[in-house]
């Protein structure tokens, strides 16, 4: 089959790859950009482990072509952090236990992100609601939804803060 270019931002940075028109989001990400961090899991849009966000939207990149994402602008787990610095709901994560394995966690991580910027405040039942699409094998979900209601807290003291 022949292939074409795509072309997409990630993490800021520009990426033009040949692909074939079948390739999936997540494979262009993982090997022809090189960005592993975005995980493999079900393949089929059940797990959430493969969650970037799109232009802003969190999408399952397993069931996107990446031919739908020319011109987007990609966010994947490498682009969370600061260089080394965790951002702060990462170092939530990290401090509450919020992650064992760690196969699902670029995909909590992501979520609750795009929750927390719509959302600076939810409740447990909010976190919850919007994590349910994502899957936890080694089934750690009270650190989990813990790390992310630590991590609103955390935000609203810098916003009482500044
Ligand atoms: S790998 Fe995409 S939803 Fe499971
Ligand atoms: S930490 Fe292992 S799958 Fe969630």
């Amino acid at each position: 089959m022949s292939k074409i270019d795509v072309q997409v931002t990630i993490n800021g940075e520009v990426y033009r790859e040949a692909c074939e028109p079948r390739r999936t989001l997540a494979d262009f990400i993982r090997k022809d950009c090189g960005l592993t961090g975005t995980h493999l899991g079900c393949e089929h849009g059940v797990c959430g482990a493969c969650t970037v966000r799109l232009d802003g939207q969190t999408v399952r990149s397993c069931l996107m072509l990446a031919v739908q994402a020319e011109g987007a602008s990609i966010t994947t787990i490498e682009g969370l952090s600061d260089g080394v610095e965790l951002s702060p709901l990462q170092q939530a994560f990290h401090d509450n236990h919020g992650l064992q394995c760690g196969f699902c966690t670029p995909g909590m991580l992501l979520t609750a992100q795009e929750l927390l910027e719509q959302n600076p405040d939810p409740t447990e039942d909010e976190v919850r609601d919007r994590l349910a699409g994502n899957l936890c094998r080694c089934t750690g979900y009270e650190f989990i939804v813990d790390s992310v209601l630590d991590a609103a807290g955390r935000q609203a003291a810098v916003a009482g803060d500044a």
